[in-house]
């Protein structure tokens, strides 16, 4: 029975949402739980034909007997968790922490409005680095004393250490990626928090005696929305011709591409003290590799890539995602 953070390892959009989704489902889990920074970050994965989004709820939806909580240190957009808990239908096991902070109307407007903010550091727009900085000023309102958000208000923390105590799997599920770490990343086109594992068990409560596994997902290549520095990035016809350029879930902006960068990927390790590796989007990379489910199906040059990424960082690439499905999905545990 296990404690896993579960971590971007670049820029966000490593394809976390899928990689939690999958684990929710096939493993025990009792109780995920969201950190990060908010609504920000938009998680999505695929199942049957349906896809799947989420911004505030944690990503293990499809585990009806999974708890779905949000962290202390995680920012609520009411109207955004309210619309998840109906459409996914999960009320009933939907908990969120009494001191969460509140995103306010007047929030989003600044986001959109700080030329800073949003010509500069191109943020989502989604308010949560005006709702960060009234948190910091300790104006903000929480979710304590927010009414529509009663009847989910909870210690997550309290909830966590207890299933941890009873040996339950937990999964704690991070947004943004390491390199969006207001701390770590390239300030300042960083996102409001840090968003590293120690920062991710900080959100909801977890010391990191706690913590069993670290699990840094990248993808085979490397994506940024917004602005900032990206190196080896590829031009628009070329990330095209490669099927790297890809659209952000939160924003639907253009997202920015490169090749995998074992240099970002040790030091993101080495940020996270990750112990495994789980590498998505293998098959933009390798299409005979779409949808295979085994190791050892896959083409030679495949392999290599992991077995270099493996030997490069000295950690399992444990789980490896080869399609949009859940189910393409090779998980090393088992095979
Ligand atoms: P903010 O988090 O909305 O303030 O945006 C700050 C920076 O982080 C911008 O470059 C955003 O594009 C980026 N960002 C924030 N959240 C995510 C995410 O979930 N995925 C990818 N980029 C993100
Ligand atoms: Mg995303």
């Amino acid at each position: 029975m296990t404690c896993t953070v579960v971590v971007g390892g670049f820029f966000g959009d490593e394809g976390k949402g899928k990689i939690i989704a999958y684990i929710a489902k096939k493993d025990n889990v009792t109780i995920a739980a969201r950190g990060g920074v908010g609504p920000n970050a938009g998680h999505t994965f695929a199942f049957e034909d349906k896809t799947y989004k989420v911004r505030m709820l944690p990503s293990a939806i499809l585990n009806p007997n999974t708890q779905l909580m949000v962290g202390a240190g995680v920012l609520i957009n009411s109207q955004v968790l309210k619309n998840e808990i109906e459409s996914f239908n999960t009320r009933g096991r939907t908990f969120v922490d009494y001191n969460c902070a509140i995103i306010t109307q007047e929030h989003i407007d600044k986001d959109l409005s700080n030329d800073h903010l949003k010509s500069k550091v191109g943020t989502t727009g989604t308010g949560t680095g005006p709702a960060n900085a009234d948190r910091v000023m300790r104006i903000a309102s929480l979710a304590r004393d927010t009414k529509e958000l009663s009847p989910y208000v909870v210690d997550v923390s309290e909830k966590l250490n207890d299933a941890i105590d009873k040996n339950k799997n937990v999964l704690l599920e991070g947004t943004q990626g390491t390199y969006l770490s207001l701390y770590h990343g390239g300030y300042p086109y960083v996102t409001s928090k840090d968003v590293t594992a120690s920062a991710i068990c900080s959100d909801v409560g977890i010391g990191p005696k706690k913590v069993d596994e670290v699990l840094v997902v990248f993808k085979s290549y490397v994506t940024r929305v917004g602005g900032g520095p990206l190196d080896g990035e590829l031009d628009k016809e070329e990330a095209k011709k490669r099927g790297w350029l890809e659209f952000g879930s939160v924003t639907g902006r253009e997202r920015r591409s490169a090749p995998f960068n074992f240099e970002l990927a040790r030091k993101s390790i080495r940020l996270n003290s990750g112990t495994q590796l789980a590498i998505t989007k293998l098959d933009v990379l390798f299409p005979d590799c779409s949808g295979k489910n085994n190791f050892n199906s896959l083409s030679r040059e495949a392999k290599e890539f992991i077995g270099n990424i493996e030997s490069q960082t000295n950690l399992p690439v444990v789980y490896i995602g080869t399609g949009r499905d859940l189910n393409s999905i090779i998980d090393r545990r088992s095979n």
